[in-house]
């Protein structure tokens, strides 16, 4: 089934961007889906309340249904109206870091429709910083589910072009907000346990976290992914997955150019996705370079768009770097390692 998809260009003149809000609120209010920018990557924002309008978005990106969506809220308040208790932790948290790249899981009144918690008694709310997602939520006066815009197992958008090539045809409407600046997602922290938990690592840091609460723990489950191997088979990943597998290098630059070299020597045609710092010293056609080691939020920022640069027509494998794993580094390194087909780590 296709549909037709409204594109609402990008504009800097407040009037028509106002008009835009309106139009796309006007979609939202009547069971539509709509994707519209956040400052992490762009949403796929539907009505919470409404079991149809969430529907949608399972259908649009082809998302299984066992996998639950954010709700995000323009104000405070809308949070008690979707939660059982509020505790003292998450007020913590959201005082400190909403509106911003922060989720949090709290436990759910079933108010927000069955198939937007994947019928868990929780619910995960954020707040968005992004002056448009403010202006949508806003106009709409709902809570809207919204998760990443991308088809199922694709890397998330961070520019409309992305969410256009996935998603044209099978949405009511995309908001060009432009690219989204932090480009990884929201840090997901479950505050329904006694001690908070860090169940997806994102754009507010462990580091940041940890100078408000006193102790949060990490996902164990994502502590296995953690676990160096030398070489794991093509396990089958469907997440963040660009068109051609991914060989995710952990060693230094030498090992990196070491590996680059065995495969073009084989005829393979190699892309590279790496740190300025790296790329700048490789002799090779196809390398994307995304930000700099010593500034790891310029890496996610351009993360996405790397892992979506290359086609499986051109490229034959892409090898990237590893990064550092503190602060936004965590949730770079936690998204390439469920992209990754391979993982190759120096001895
Ligand atoms: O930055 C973001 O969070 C973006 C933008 C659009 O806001 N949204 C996003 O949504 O990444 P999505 O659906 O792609 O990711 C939602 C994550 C999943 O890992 C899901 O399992 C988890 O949140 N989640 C949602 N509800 C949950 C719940 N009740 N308990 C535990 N995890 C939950
Ligand atoms: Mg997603």
């Amino acid at each position: 089934m296709t549909i037709k998809t409204q594109l609402w260009q990008r504009t800097d003149a407040s009037g028509e961007l106002d008009n835009v809000i309106k139009e796309a609120a006007a979609l939202l209010r009547n069971q539509q889906v709509v994707a519209f920018p956040t400052e992490t990557v762009y949403g796929l924002g539907a009505d919470a309340t409404n079991e149809a309008a969430v529907r949608r978005i399972f259908e649009a990106k082809g998302r299984p249904s066992d996998n639950p969506l954010i709700v995000h809220v323009g104000e405070r308040s809308q949070v008690d109206e979707l939660v059982t208790r509020i505790p003292d932790v998450a007020e913590k948290l959201m005082d400190q870091f909403w509106p911003g790249p922060l989720t949090l899981v709290l436990p759910s009144n079933h108010k927000a429709a069955h198939n937007v918690t994947a019928g868990l008694d929780t619910v995960a709310i954020r707040m968005p910083s992004d002056p448009i997602a403010l202006a949508i939520l806003k106009e709409t006066g709902l809570p809207l589910a919204a998760p990443s815009a991308n088809r199922s197992g694709r890397p998330s958008p961070t520019d409309a072009e992305h969410v256009y090539q996935d998603l044209n045809g099978r949405i009511a409407g995309i908001v060009d907000g432009g690219p989204t600046g932090v480009g990884v997602e929201s840090t997901v922290i479950d505050c329904t346990t006694e001690i908070p938990i860090i169940l997806r690592p994102g754009g507010v840091t462990k580091e940041d976290v940890e100078q408000l609460i006193p102790r949060v723990i990490i996902d164990p489950a994502l502590a296995g992914q953690t676990e160096h191997q030398p070489k794991s088979p093509g396990m089958k990943y469907t997440h963040y997955a660009p068109e051609s597998p991914l060989w995710l290098i952990e060693g230094d630059d030498e090992f990196f150019r070491q590996q680059l070299e065995a495969l073009k020597d084989e005829g393979q045609r190699v892309a590279v996705i790496a740190s300025h710092e790296l790329a700048s010293q490789l002799n090779h056609e196809h390398v994307t370079a995304c930000g700099s080691r010593e500034h790891l939020a310029e890496v996610a920022g351009e993360l996405y768009r790397a892992l979506r640069h290359y086609k499986k027509t051109d490229i034959d494998v892409i090898l990237c770097e590893s990064f550092p794993e503190h602060g936004v580094g965590a949730a770079i390194m936690n998204r390439l390692r469920k992209a990754a087909t391979q993982k190759i780590k120096q001895y």
